[in-house]
């Protein structure tokens, strides 16, 4: 799918890509990663959850709408998650969001979900710069603010002047 949201590639532009990582899985795999000294590429801003079962599509949307041009996210394997069925819950949530992004006009291969063991430094590797690698051909996303945002920036606007 195209998408209609990207905008021209800047010279010296880098793929920004929010990773959401579960702290018992991949944000330890990732972990021994740097320990192991794997190089991946370092576009990837790490933030760690108790679980992806834990990642509100909010959290992704609003990853996006912050200036990224990925989400990357990362969870136990299925029947490994501490939460029992928290992976199954993001795996509901990614489908949906997949395709939502898709109305949305944006690609969902900016939206990856992996299922990545604690011991699994070198799938963190991988997936990282192949996922850098796919944004990249993408090109940058560039979302115009958000309707509701405008109204309330107008309205701390005009109470700001009537302030004055
Ligand atoms: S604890 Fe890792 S996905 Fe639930």
């Amino acid at each position: 799918m195209s998408d209609s949201n990207r905008s021209a590639q800047p010279p010296g532009w880098e793929p920004r890509i929010t990773a959401f990582f579960c702290n018992w899985c991949t944000y330890t795999a990732s972990d021994l990663a740097g320990v192991s000294r794997m190089a991946y590429a370092p576009n990837t801003r790490v933030i760690r959850v108790m679980c992806s079962g834990r990642i509100d599509p909010q959290f992704v949307l609003a990853a996006l709408r912050a200036g990224a041009d990925g989400v990357l996210i990362g969870g136990c394997h299925p029947g490994d998650c501490h939460y029992q069925e928290g992976n199954y819950k993001c795996l509901r949530r990614f489908t949906m969001l997949r395709r939502y992004l898709s109305e949305m006009g944006i690609d969902p291969q900016r939206l990856r979900l992996e299922w990545i063991a604690a011991s699994e430094g070198d799938k963190v590797q991988r997936v990282t710069n192949e996922m850098v690698e796919q944004i990249r051909k993408l090109g940058p996303l560039k979302l115009a603010p958000l309707p509701q945002a405008q109204g309330c920036q107008r309205a701390v606007a005009e109470r700001a002047a009537a302030e004055v």
